[in-house]
């Protein structure tokens, strides 16, 4: 008997958060949190002034890390994340800082608890790989 691959799982999760429209509301969301929060100025800080390039550019990660177009990877300046990150002080207390704003985006943007459960478990994974102090 021949066997196959695992069945890729449909539909994405791409799909099932409601695809880029849903992530730019979602990105955006998280940014404004950023921009607006004092509790997580020492992250607003770390990241340039005008945050409208991040905007795009974790919008189009995310659509491809979702199991949506790799629309970040097709761009001429893409990056590994693991290189992205390697520059910057990254510790326990900052890495809840991003985790919390991304928590209440997707709570703010009416995700279901079944599919933030799938995303929170995936970035809390990400996220460990990050920390380097
Ligand atoms: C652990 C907490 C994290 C911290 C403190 C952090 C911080 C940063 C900072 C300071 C930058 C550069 C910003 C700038 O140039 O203005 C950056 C870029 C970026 N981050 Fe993160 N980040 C974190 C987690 C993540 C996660 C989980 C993802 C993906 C789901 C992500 C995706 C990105 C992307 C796509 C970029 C832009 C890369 C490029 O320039 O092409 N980050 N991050």
């Amino acid at each position: 008997m021949v066997s196959s691959l695992p069945a890729t799982p449909q539909p994405s999760l791409y799909e099932r958060i409601g695809e880029e429209a849903a992530l730019r509301r979602i990105v955006d969301r998280f940014y404004d949190l950023m921009e607006s929060d004092p509790a997580v100025a020492p992250l607003r800080a770390m990241h340039a002034a005008d945050l409208g390039p991040m905007r795009e550019r974790l919008r189009e990660f995310m659509m491809g890390w979702l199991g949506g177009p790799p629309v970040y990877f097709q761009r001429k300046n893409a990056r590994c994340m693991a290189m992205v990150h390697a520059p910057f002080p990254i510790d326990a207390a900052m890495r809840e800082q991003w985790l919390s704003c991304m928590h209440r985006a997707l709570d703010d943007c009416g995700v279901s608890a079944d599919l933030q459960a799938s995303i929170r478990k995936a970035l809390a994974r990400m996220t460990e790989d990050m920390v380097n102090r």
